[in-house]
């Protein structure tokens, strides 16, 4: 039953699913948004629940961190449970003046330094994109809730940790807004699969101040996101 990576059958997955990077963000949709939530995969912790949403079929389940990770889940979502609005809920260090703490930031495109595209063996170098039915519905229903949001690039890298001091900065030159570590393998798998994805992103740290929320505010004081996916899905 399932894939490798997630123990459900097909029907178990609603046709939008949240993905936050972290399991337990994934819980803490599902108790506190959903209504009537069913645990439908566990597989290493990576929690998926399916509910309602005001009555609308919403999956929420957990990406993991980093490209490796988010394209197992997105690959296992597109292609074996026919998932067609993949919608990344996670955090973001800032590296735009344009983006201070709790801004949420829709990312349009992703520039990134992984290596997740070589398995396309194109002859150049493909742009990691967003869904503009997405983008365009998600500032509709930002617009409509009053939800103040930034649009622009990412930078989706493979490092937490650099060694080279100034790794992310240098992106500041081209007005990327701030730096995560999923959102080009989401969309690169989307786009590969013919599926739309969106990654709304709160900044949860400033990288130009080392302003940063504290881990329990992480996990609960991400609502005006939550709110802006969810009421998004309920278009779709
Ligand atoms: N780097 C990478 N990913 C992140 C960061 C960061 O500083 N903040 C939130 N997600």
């Amino acid at each position: 039953m399932g894939t490798p990576h997630i123990a459900a059958e097909r029907g178990a997955v609603a046709k939008t699913v949240l993905l936050p990077g972290d399991p337990k963000r994934s819980r803490y949709i599902a108790q506190n948004y959903l209504t009537d939530a069913v645990l439908f995969t566990d597989v290493r912790g990576i929690q998926g629940y399916t509910g309602l949403y005001k009555g609308t079929k919403i999956s929420v389940m957990a990406s993991g961190m980093g490209c490796a990770s988010m394209g197992i889940y997105a690959h296992e979502l597109c292609d074996f449970y026919e998932a067609e609005n993949l919608l990344r809920v996670g955090t973001i260090g800032s590296l735009s003046e344009r983006a201070p703490l709790r801004t949420l930031i829709m990312a349009m495109s992703a520039c990134t330094d992984t290596n997740f595209a070589a398995q396309f063996a194109l002859p150049g170098t493909p742009a990691p994109t967003a869904s503009w039915e997405l983008l365009r519905a998600a500032a509709d229903t930002a617009g409509r809730l009053g939800i103040p949001y930034e649009v622009g690039c990412v930078l989706t890298s493979d490092y937490f940790y650099t060694d080279t001091a100034d790794w992310n900065l240098r992106w500041r030159k081209l007005g990327i807004l701030g730096v995560e570590m999923e959102t080009a393998a989401l969309y690169l798998t989307a786009m590969r699969y013919g599926k739309r994805a969106l990654s709304l992103l709160t900044v949860s740290d400033e990288l130009l101040t080392g302003a940063r929320m504290t881990p329990e505010e992480r996990e609960t004081s991400l609502d005006a996101m939550l709110t802006a996916a969810l009421e998004l899905a309920r278009t779709l």
